[in-house]
């Protein structure tokens, strides 16, 4: 699948959209930027959370899921925090770019929810993607592989200082992630550091656009709201050309 870039053409329209194809946003950022909590407020502000799955025309996934699974002997370093969650090859990224090619040829897609407490995929809660319109991708490298980055028709960087970053995670991962004060500064000093400064950062470079300060930024949050709702419009209008062709042509004239 290659998928169509969207630009703006000389007379405004987007050009891109004309395809069937989905609408694929990444969302990037270092651990505990706020990558989560923008695509919470942009799905919110767009009407899609309390909505059934089949209806959603917007859908959120994160590389969470797609974890590799771990050996017995890589569990056991995990749970001693001496396994890097933060290196490229921690992710099944054939699997990545497999399930995003699957989504851009509108193929339904069954993903796994990710547990923190053991380190492993949940199986047994597995979310079905349906075609959608709009779809975001948010992980902490899903800019790294450029087979996986140049899937996307926009990419988007959150941009949170260090310091905050590391405030927002120690209280996270000992609350929802079921780690240790120690846990979660050596894991941080060890991996997490090193592994952002290595193969995070250096990905900024190829957002479109960048929010600075995350969820807090909600002037950021309402631009890229509207920027989908205009996509949302455009597609909708152009399905309903595809049904009804006299009037769209009557219409663009
Ligand atoms: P990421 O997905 O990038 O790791 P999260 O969205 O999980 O980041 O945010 C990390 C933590 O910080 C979470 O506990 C979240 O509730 C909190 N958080 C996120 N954004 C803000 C904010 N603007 N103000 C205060 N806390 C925030
Ligand atoms: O939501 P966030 O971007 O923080 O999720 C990615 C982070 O989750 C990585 O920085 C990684 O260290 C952490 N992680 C973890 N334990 C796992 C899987 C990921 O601490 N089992
Ligand atoms: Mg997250």
């Amino acid at each position: 699948v290659t998928p169509r870039k969207m630009s703006f053409g000389i007379n405004g329209k987007l050009n891109g959209l004309e395809s069937k194809t989905p609408f694929l946003i990444g969302v990037s950022g270092g651990t505990a930027s706020g990558k989560s909590t923008v695509c919470k407020r942009i799905m919110e502000k767009l009407g899609q959370v309390d909505m059934d799955h089949m209806q959603r025309q917007v859908v959120c996934i994160s590389q969470d899921s797609f974890y590799r699974d771990l050996s017995p002997a890589e569990k056991l370093k995990a749970e001693k925090g001496q396994y890097n969650f933060d290196h490229p090859d921690a992710f099944d990224n054939d699997l990545i770019l497999q399930t995003l090619q699957d989504i851009l040829a509108g193929v339904k897609c069954e993903i796994p929810a990710y547990d923190y407490r053991t380190n492993s995929l949940m199986k047994d809660q597995i979310t079905t993607i349906y075609p959608a319109d709009v779809v975001l991708f948010e992980g902490i490298l899903v800019f790294y592989f450029p087979k996986i980055r140049d899937l996307f028709h926009m990419k988007l960087f959150v941009d949170t200082d260090s310091d905050t970053r590391l405030a927002r995670r120690v209280p996270r991962d000992i609350k929802e992630r079921g780690r240790d004060l120690d846990y979660v500064l050596n894991q941080y000093m060890n991996f997490v550091k090193p592994a952002f400064e290595e193969f995070c950062l250096p990905t900024k470079k190829f957002a479109d656009v960048i929010i600075p300060r995350g969820a807090d930024n909600t002037v950021a949050i309402d631009l890229i709201v509207h920027h989908i709702w205009d996509i949302l419009r455009l597609k909708k209008a152009e399905n309903s050309s595809r049904q009804h062709p006299y009037i769209y042509q009557h219409r663009r004239t």
